[in-house]
């Protein structure tokens, strides 16, 4: 039998949800022409479209708030960033953006050129969309492994190396770099092994 996981903490915070009706939800989803991304946040009773900052924040992180500094310039939160990504990255120029998509839009745009392919194991959709809108191609080269639900793989979101290696062989020239996304989001949450990343 599988061990019960207990969570080890206590939620001080409750957010009312407003309950729909199953009439309700078919009508919304009717009206935004079956585009779930058309809905009103208020019309949808669960989530499961993203977690980036959605969810309960630990103590620390909400008295983390209280003593960070929001100076406009020479803000001492920010030297504190730039600190901790210089120790972990070992990057010298360190350039916050408030949330993934926008870093993407920066990379892209600075990185990307209409001919170029990016090959990844999975890219998220704002990844493939700030791809294309640099008029480059996003490939996604998932292991086939990722595309059946009950395989119980240890690796999902590993990326497919003989399909890389094919396309590098016979477009190299238009690969500017491999991205990998770690853990693999747009397949489900799933781990890469470190042996795929090598
Ligand atoms: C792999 C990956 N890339 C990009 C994003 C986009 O990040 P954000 O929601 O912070 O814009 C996410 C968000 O979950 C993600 O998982």
């Amino acid at each position: 039998m599988k061990p019960i996981l207990f969570e080890p903490f206590r939620i001080k915070v409750v957010e009312p949800i407003r309950m729909s009706t199953q009439l309700e939800r078919e009508q919304w989803i009717k009206e935004a022409g079956y585009n779930v991304f058309a809905l009103k946040s208020d019309q949808v009773m669960i989530d499961l479209l993203t977690d980036s900052g959605t969810s309960a924040m630990s103590q620390e992180q909400w008295a983390a708030i209280m003593m960070g500094d929001e100076s406009y310039a020479g803000s001492r939160s920010y030297f504190e960033l730039e600190s901790a990504v210089h120790d972990i990255f070992g990057h010298q120029i360190v350039i916050p953006v408030h949330q993934g998509r926008a870093g993407e839009h920066l990379v892209f745009s600075t990185l990307l050129e209409p001919h170029h392919i990016v090959p990844s194991n999975g890219h998220f959709d704002t990844t493939a969309a700030n791809v294309m809108d640099n008029k480059a191609t996003p490939l996604n080269l998932n292991i086939e492994e990722s595309k059946d639900p009950f395989n119980e793989h240890p690796f999902k979101g590993n990326m497919d190396l003989e399909k890389l290696e094919e396309v590098l062989k016979t477009k190299g020239d238009h690969v500017p770099f491999v991205m990998l996304s770690i853990t693999n989001n747009t397949c489900g949450g799933q781990p890469v092994s470190m042996e795929n990343a090598e």
